[in-house]
């Protein structure tokens, strides 16, 4: 099938929450998606909802799954002018459940699974000079928040690591971008028991996170009213950010 080398994108994720709103908004501007996920029932009925969407399965976990998912996507489409590895878990734990396969369970997606994509994607791309690929990170890699420990340090991870090979890529013609929202409605954010500030819709992040691709700021955020919160309380001196953590969470 012919498609336009342009607007060809891959999304991790992409069978529900933030990965389908923007499967769905892209394809409403043109692109043809590839959305890759674990659960292929989901990504199937999306594919059958829109003819310019089209899935493979993959567990972000599986490090040669990664490379023989890309290389599909190579030979049946070309390589993609957009990558975006939003794949992701998130369980709560309070310190006083410490547990150590959760925390291991949460870097194989959210860090190492990243990872695994953005080897997959990172030698055609350069290759091609050209391109961009979002990593979705979050707010909660800012700053360890309580409760979020396992989640927010994986975040944090892909901020640093996405901060260091920013400058490299972008000589070499490959666009690495950050995208840390707020909270957003999904299944992910069901499980907190408390209210979540500034929260928006899937279809909103999609929105905010599409209308960016055509700047190349190295960081996407939003809702800015609450993202900017978060970044100032990263740069106080702890004895300020603990004390208000504490007050804001009561924790
Ligand atoms: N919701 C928020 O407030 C929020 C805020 C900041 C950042 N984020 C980030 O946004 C991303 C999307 O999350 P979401 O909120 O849209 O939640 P979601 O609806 O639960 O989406 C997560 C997606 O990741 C897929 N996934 C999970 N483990 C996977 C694996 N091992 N291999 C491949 N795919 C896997 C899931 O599909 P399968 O289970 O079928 O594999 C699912 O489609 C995540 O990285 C999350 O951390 C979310």
């Amino acid at each position: 099938m012919t498609v336009d080398k342009n607007k060809l994108a891959w999304i991790t994720g992409g069978g529900s929450g933030i990965g389908k709103a923007l499967a769905i908004g892209l394809s409403g501007l043109g692109w043809h998606v590839i959305v890759s996920g674990r659960t292929e029932s989901k990504l199937k009925l999306l594919s059958m909802e829109h003819s310019s969407i089209d899935y493979l399965v993959l567990d972000v976990t599986d490090k040669l799954a990664n490379v023989k998912v890309f290389d599909s996507i190579l030979n049946q489409w070309g390589s993609p002018s957009l990558v975006i590895l939003n794949a992701g878990d998130y369980t709560p734990m309070a310190a006083e459940n410490f547990d150590l396969d959760l925390i291991h369970k949460l870097n194989s997606v959210n860090y190492l699974g990243v990872i695994n994509g953005l080897a997959s994607a990172l030698p055609a791309m350069k290759a091609a000079h050209k391109g961009q690929i979002l990593i979705m990170s979050s707010v909660a890699g800012y700053c360890g928040l309580p409760d979020a420990g396992p989640y927010g340090a994986t975040k944090a991870a892909l901020i640093n690591f996405a901060e260091s090979l920013h400058i490299p890529l972008k000589k070499e013609g490959v666009l690495l971008r950050i995208v840390n929202p707020g909270f957003v409605s999904t299944k992910l954010t069901e499980q907190n028991d408390f209210k979540m500030p500034a929260q928006i819709s899937a279809e909103k992040a999609a929105e905010k996170i599409i209308n960016a691709l055509d700047n190349d700021s190295f960081e996407i955020t939003f809702p800015k009213r609450f993202t900017y919160i978060m970044k100032l309380l990263r740069c106080l001196p702890y004895r300020w950010y603990f004390y208000l953590v504490t007050k804001i969470t009561g924790k």
